[in-house]
């Protein structure tokens, strides 16, 4: 069924519900996972350490989007108003150009075995090559299971860290490549490590030292692409329009996100902020689904400055002129998610988030997370572009105080729309405003 939902965040939140269940095919009874304290205490206390309670966030989900021709909602958990809006309003945009397209990598991690005190460097990476098969076939007989489903072990590289003399004498780490499939697959690595850290020592008459998974999982990353026709970028009504059709100032406005991008290519301060942006909606999905936001967070910005210097993980250019003018988005980042195991064993929340967005692989489960994230990116860059990024979260915060004040139904638009025209958004305002359309509604 079509992710594309008019009206979406007008509903209340049980027509929400019932729009979400018919676009993902779940039964409304589904979505009891997050109801209010939907996560027992005895779960949580047996998720982490110490528990005293546990701690809600807003559970959303973004519409319109369309991915590799498949209509999905997407799951967002997320404290920040207008992330939510954004990516649906960028999704919009993007999938009347024919949505994303996504590549990925096989979901190869890498686990790092650290070997200490290696008396000959050179000779232990010599061995590390000379034995490369058998090393390998000890690795993969110990990961039958991941094995049999089409993963395991697919290669084992070594390098030089150090040479004697030094605090650690030679210093050697070898990587054992591990196709994860579905799991994020960071308890199968470092088991493995664990387990092949003591016959690699052997092999390079070495010590071992840390055996982790490392979290720069540059050999498992997802690319999305989109192209955006420039018509549609163009700002609605605006005030200067004249007689300027909509293509010219679609180009303008996509001229001003390719320059926007450029500007992050050219400045690492730049290119954090831009890579920001793109984090507001990975976290969201991320968050969402019960994976390892950490994990992605340190693989993204290791990832982004890989080349020495910090780069932006998306780059936007403008493409061809006059009608046929469009916007091209591309972004690359490692992500490191799974659909089995992780959180989702027990949290009942992420496994909704998972079946909403219907991914059924993790490389699915990547496609999604980084189109989000593109299309966070894509908002962020056009509102900057143009109008800035306040009118749009200020007309959001003025909706959320216009319901703090306690309008409702037809008077909720009202209030809000008033309140953010008027600039001074502040919840006595939207008392105020509130009161005088009630009393002038009782007049008529
Ligand atoms: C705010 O959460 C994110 C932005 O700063 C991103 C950007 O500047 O591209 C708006």
């Amino acid at each position: 069924m079509s992710s594309r939902i008019p009206g979406f965040y007008r509903k209340s939140i049980a027509q929400r519900r019932a729009a979400a269940a018919a676009c993902s095919g779940l039964p409304q009874e589904a979505f009891a996972a997050i109801d209010d304290g939907a996560l027992p205490l005895e779960v949580a206390d047996g998720m982490i350490e110490n528990v005293i309670g546990t701690y809600a966030l807003p559970f959303a989900v973004a519409v319109n989007f369309q991915i590799d021709g498949v209509d999905r909602l997407v799951p967002m958990v997320v404290e920040e108003p207008s992330v939510v809006a954004a990516s649906s309003y960028a999704a919009r945009m993007i999938r009347d150009s024919g949505g994303f397209v996504s590549t990925a990598s096989a979901p190869v991690m890498l686990g790092q075995v650290q070997l200490v005190e290696v008396a000959d460097v050179d000779r232990a990476v010599a061995a590390l090559a000379e034995h490369r098969q058998e090393l390998l076939t000890r690795a993969r007989s110990s990961m039958r299971r991941l094995v049999e489903r089409g993963g395991g072990p697919v290669d084992l590289t070594a390098r030089i860290l150090a040479r004697p003399p030094g605090p650690d004498g030679g210093v050697v780490v070898v990587h054992l490549h591990v196709d994860c499939r579905d799991a994020m697959g960071a308890n199968l690595i470092n088991t493995l490590c664990e387990e092949m850290a003591w016959p690699l020592a052997e092999l390079c008459q070495g010590r071992p030292g840390l055996r982790i998974l490392s979290n720069l999982t540059d050999e498992r990353t997802v690319t999305v692409r989109c192209r955006v026709a420039a018509a549609s970028l163009a700002e609605q009504g605006s005030a200067n329009d004249g007689a300027r059709s909509a293509s010219t100032r679609g180009a303008e406005v996509a001229e001003a996100v390719a320059s926007a991008s450029r500007f992050a290519e050219l400045d690492p301060y730049r290119a954090t902020t831009h890579n920001k942006g793109i984090m507001n909606g990975v976290d969201a999905v991320l968050l969402a689904t019960g994976q390892d936001f950490r994990a992605v967070e340190a693989g993204a910005h290791a990832f982004a400055a890989r080349s020495g210097v910090y780069r932006p993980l998306a780059t936007w250019r403008l493409r061809g002129e006059g009608d046929a003018a469009e916007l091209v988005g591309e972004l690359t980042m490692p992500l490191a998610v799974g659909t089995v195991g992780g959180a989702l064993h027990v949290h009942p929340g992420a496994r909704l988030g998972l079946a909403i967005c219907g991914a059924t692989s993790a490389n699915d489960l990547a496609a999604v997370v980084a189109s989000a994230g593109l299309a966070t990116n894509l908002a962020a860059l056009r509102a900057l572009a143009t109008e800035g990024i306040q009118r749009g979260h200020m007309s959001l915060h003025a909706r959320v105080l216009a319901r703090a004040a306690g309008a409702s139904g037809e008077l909720l638009d009202r209030v809000a729309a008033e309140l953010a025209d008027s600039g001074d958004v502040r919840i006595e305002c939207a008392r105020q405003i509130l009161h005088r359309l009630q009393a002038s509604a009782l007049e008529r």
